[in-house]
Parts: C-alpha cells; structure tokens; sequence
C-alpha cells in the first residue's frame, strides 16, 4: 500500500512511469534504479520509485533514509497498476522489478511508458529478458511501450559484448549507446546506503548522467 495519496496540482500533469524489469535475478536492476533515480532526482525533477521485488532489496537500502527520492513498496500487482493514479504528482516514477517472473513484471509494463530491460553480458540473463519481450509483444496490440536495452555489468570482454548486442539485435529493440561498467564503486556504496554521487569516482558518476540523459531523451 502507499504511504502517501498525491493530488496533482498542475494544470497538465507529464508524469512518466520508466520499469526497469528482467526477471533474471542479479542482472543489476536494483542498482540502476538507485543512481539514476538519483540523477534525475540531481536535476530538480520530483522522483518516485516503487520497489516491487518480494525481497525489498531497494527499500532496505534505504533504511538510513538518504534516498533522494521517495521510495513506495508494491505488495502485489494491485499496487502497481495504481501508480499512475496514486503518484501522479511525481515528474518520474521508477519502478524496480522483481528478480523472478510474476503477474508484476505484465503490471509494470502495462503502467509504463518506457520499459529498460537491464542485462548483462551472461547470456542465462539475456534468455530471461525474452520474457519481458513477449509481455512488449503482447502490449503493443494495446498500447506500444517504448523499450529499450541496458547492458549492465558491462566488462572488456569483445567477444561477449558482440554475442550480446547480436541477441539485443534479433529483438528489433533499441539498446542505450551508454552501459553501466562492472564497478567496485555500485557494489560498495550501495551496501552503504548511497549511490555513486557520494564519491568522487567520476567514470561511474559520468556514466550515471550520460546514461540518464539518454534516458530522458527518448520522452523529446
Ligand atoms: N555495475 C555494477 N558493477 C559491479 N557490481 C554490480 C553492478 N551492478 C550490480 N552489481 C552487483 O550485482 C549484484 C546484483 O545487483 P542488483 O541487486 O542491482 O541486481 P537486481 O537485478 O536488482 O537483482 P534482483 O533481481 O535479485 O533484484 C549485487 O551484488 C550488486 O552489488
Ligand atoms: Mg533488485
């Protein structure tokens, strides 16, 4: 259940709902949230994220309160097909999916606008994102959602990154031109409650914005 009820006050609201899903557990979904809810959140837009994972993984995270978003945990799908109700107030609604395939991953992308299917170069995590595909496939008779591809944990590894982004190829979805790099730095300052903001690693604070950027871009 939500914790808050929001009015939305403007004259025309443009909340938009972006899910990170892959219900192949580990594939770095979690962490992208977190940075580039930040990010947003850095530019002066007003972010929810809605943590959907059984685990609650985002908000343990936040058990120190330093999230500079609000965070909502959905129980159930219920609750997911009400966020674009019950936050429209927000200017950006992230939703974080579960590491396992349930009626929530077809609730987040009925609500959303644009759907990141986050993978990383092991190719168990990509089979995974099939699914998420069909549900796309499935939607577009209704309403299309936008998609694209994530590379995250990405490591200088050639040939996995050709084998991935020929799979990615095959789907005739977009994939970002900017990946997340397999960092100590997400590992480390997510066990502390923070995000890569609160370092001074700019390879990982610049790879957050320029990934957010394009994020954005894809609503011009
Ligand atoms: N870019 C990265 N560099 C290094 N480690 C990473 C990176 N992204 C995520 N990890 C690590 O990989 C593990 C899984 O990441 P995360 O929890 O974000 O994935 P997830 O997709 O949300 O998993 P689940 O489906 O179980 O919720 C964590 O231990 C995390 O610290
Ligand atoms: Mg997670």
């Amino acid at each position: 259940m939500y914790t808050q009820i929001h009015f939305c006050t403007k004259k025309v609201c443009f909340m938009r709902v972006i899910s990170f899903l892959n219900p192949k557990g580990g594939s770095g979904k979690t962490t992208a949230v977190i940075n580039v809810a930040t990010c947003l959140s850095r530019k002066g837009l007003n972010v929810a994220v809605v943590d959907t994972d059984p685990q609650m993984s985002l908000t343990n995270w936040n058990e120190s309160g330093k999230a500079q978003f609000d965070v909502y945990t959905a129980a159930s799908e219920k609750d997911v097909y009400e966020v674009r109700k019950g936050l429209k107030d927000y200017d950006y609604v992230v939703i974080d999916g579960a590491g396992s395939l349930s009626v929530i991953t077809s609730a987040a992308v009925m609500v959303s606008d644009l759907v990141i299917i986050s993978v990383t170069p092991s190719p168990l995590d990509f089979s995974a994102s099939g699914s998420v595909v069909t549900v796309l496939e499935a939607q577009a008779f209704n309403r299309p959602v936008d998609a694209r591809f994530l590379i995250n944990r990405k490591v200088n590894q050639a040939t996995m990154l050709r084998v991935l982004k020929d799979s990615i190829a095959n789907t005739g979805i977009k994939v970002f031109k900017t990946g997340i790099t397999q960092r100590q730095v997400y590992v480390k300052t997510i066990l502390d409650g923070e995000t890569v903001f609160e370092t001074s690693d700019s390879g990982a604070k610049g790879e957050i914005e320029v990934l957010t950027n394009e994020i954005l871009a894809t609503f011009e």
